[in-house]
């Protein structure tokens, strides 16, 4: 049976990783400054992970959510200390794009409403509504066109005003810093205006945080970097499961549950909450989320002194960087002659930096050290 082509693939099969490093099958050793597109959180194989898993495994893997499962409350306990959001209920589910999906019906069964507003440069996933309000025409086939969905002007205040007032909108989703759109932080007063507006209009802001979630930016989720807010709804994923599929949405105490209102066979499963509480405690007892701020506010330093770098963007170890060339070639000679593996954004010239957050100062280093030399 054939694959069903859709991915452009490198031609590099990985059989190990430990860390931030990468094996081939031919023993070559590579650097993961990507993550695997921001999952890798606590870094590959991490032994605390793979202990939990393989521990869990022995004791049962999975039973559907119709019965008792402690280690979901003990996750979410974990998770409501390391978030500091102790009142906010949690959702478990696979993957991002059901979690959007599942906040964008709370929010719509909250509000009675059907419409949603998303911004330019969006991705909130691959699903019936997520892919609606993603900003990429290419991936949305017509049963997913909706016209209660407005994909608004990138800070666009006025617009968001004005759709609100005209339409019957029940929620604005943002990404916590826009990862496929090429890290666009959105600034504070944004945040705070669309934040104060979906007050006023009865809306629920929803933040999609499954990218610039987990300690990646520095803060629990990157949002929290801006004084004041507290959305209604808030999406993850990726960096959750350190690669192992678990999802979830954060609902404020405002939302009453119902039985039967949301559900899924998967989310929640013995071995997927393993996997997240082990990617809790190393978070924690690595210090991992401060160690992101350090490394990042170092690395973008040094970056932005590079001839060839116009821009660089982003917090923690979320990093856009611009360059003054296309960066399809630079990337592919990172990957063939230094071995180095970093992400693509929608801008042609843009490389996007998503390493794992235990990543060390040399590791980083060595990328610096490669990128002089190729934009030299
Ligand atoms: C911000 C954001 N939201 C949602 C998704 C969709 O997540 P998933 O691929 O797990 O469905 C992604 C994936 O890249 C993302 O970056």
């Amino acid at each position: 049976m054939k694959l069903f082509d859709v991915y452009p693939l490198m031609p590099v099969t990985i059989t190990k990783a430990a860390g931030a490093k990468l094996w081939d099958d031919q023993g070559q050793e590579y650097l993961d400054l990507y993550g695997g597109h921001a999952v890798i959180s606590i870094g590959h194989t991490h032994p605390h992970f793979v202990k939990r898993i393989k521990e869990q495994l022995d004791q049962i893997a999975f039973y559907s959510n119709s019965v008792q499962i402690p280690i979901q409350k003990e996750f979410a306990a974990k998770l409501a200390e390391l978030s500091c959001l102790h009142e906010y209920q949690l959702f478990l589910c696979n993957s991002g794009a059901e979690a959007n999906e599942n906040a964008m019906k709370m929010a719509s069964f909250a509000t009675n409403k059907p419409g949603f507003i998303s911004y330019s440069g969006a991705f909130h996933g691959r699903t019936s509504g997520a892919v609606a309000l993603t900003d990429n025409p290419k991936i949305i086939a017509p049963c997913n066109a909706r016209e209660d969905f407005h994909i608004l002007p990138w800070e666009d205040l006025k617009a968001t005003e004005e759709i609100l007032k005209e339409r019957n909108i029940a929620g604005i989703i943002i990404e916590g810093i826009q990862g496929v759109g090429g890290i666009q932080v959105p600034s504070s007063v944004f945040l705070q205006g669309i934040s104060a507006l979906a007050k006023k209009y009865e809306a629920k802001l929803i933040l999609d945080e499954v990218q610039s979630g987990y300690g990646r930016t520095g803060r629990f989720f990157a949002h929290q970097w801006v004084e004041g807010i507290m959305p209604d709804l808030i999406s993850m994923a990726k960096g959750m499961g350190n690669g192992f599929p678990i999802g979830g949405i954060l609902i404020s105490p405002q939302f009453k549950s119902a039985y039967g209102m949301l559900g899924t066979t998967f989310g929640g499963n013995h071995l997927a909450c393993a996997a997240g509480l082990a990617v809790l405690e190393v978070l924690e007892s690595e210090k991992l989320i401060s160690q992101a701020t350090d490394l990042g506010s170092r690395l973008m330093d040094e970056l932005k002194e590079i001839p060839g770098v116009t821009d660089v963007r982003g917090l923690g170890l979320m990093i856009g960087i611009d360059l003054d060339r296309e960066a399809g070639p630079v990337r592919t000679e990172l990957v063939q002659k230094y071995h180095i593996f970093t992400g693509s954004a929608a801008g042609k010239n843009t490389i996007r930096l998503l390493p794992p957050l235990n990543i060390e100062w040399n590791q980083l280093n060595s990328f610096i050290v490669a990128l002089k030399e190729i934009l030299s």
